[in-house]
């Protein structure tokens, strides 16, 4: 699936200094990425219970979860590879508070899901590219490469659902992206990828 034109999310640049800040402690960063993935295909899943009418967005939302799920095996292998435990989900501020914008009632609610899972697979396909562009090792800069340009691909194919779902997509897409730049504006930076 890809866009039939060429916008894109107008998502603003991470602060500057989520990249040392994250690199100063990569394990925690890659422990919560590893629940960042597993979220993400249960997530995937959640638009298939509520939404069985949609077939492109079933479609979608079981082959996503398949490949996020994918994501997760690697990233426990990452872990593995370099002697690490797992740890406990943290939860996550950030995408609490961007959850707290989606209207409540449809059809609004279903644009929003799509719109906001839009923003988040595009701030995470953001910061994994900067982690990739930092890490020195080898194959984990090559694996940050590819879930990088993976979650980018998450980003344009929710984009393109909500597209078919209502043609105030874009206008609403960018009202979200000023309450997501507002929630990062107040929330701290912490070594995790949201
Ligand atoms: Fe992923
Ligand atoms: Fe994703």
């Amino acid at each position: 699936m890809s866009l039939s034109n060429a916008w894109s999310l107008p998502l603003v640049p991470s602060d500057a200094s989520w990249l040392p800040i994250a690199l100063a402690d990569i394990d925690a960063v890659m422990r919560d990425h590893l629940h960042c993935e597993r979220k993400a295909a249960t997530s995937a899943l959640s638009l298939l219970r509520s939404y069985p009418e949609r077939a492109d967005v079933v479609e979608w939302t079981v082959r996503l979860a398949h490949e996020e799920t994918r994501h997760v095996v690697q990233v426990a292998q990452l872990l593995n590879r370099r002697s690490q435990t797992p740890g406990h989900d943290h939860g996550d501020d950030y995408a609490a508070a961007l959850q707290k914008h989606v209207r409540k009632t449809e059809p609004g609610r279903l644009l929003d899901r799509l719109l906001v899972f839009a923003i988040i697979e595009g701030r995470s396909a953001e910061r994994l590219a900067m982690l990739a562009g930092a890490l020195t090792e080898p194959r984990e800069r090559l694996l940050y490469e590819n879930l990088a340009d993976a979650e980018f691909r998450h980003r344009d194919g929710f984009l393109q659902l909500a597209a078919a779902t209502d043609e105030l997509w874009k206008s609403r897409a960018v009202e979200l992206c000023a309450h997501e730049a507002a929630i990062l504006a107040r929330l701290p930076v912490v070594a995790r990828i949201h």
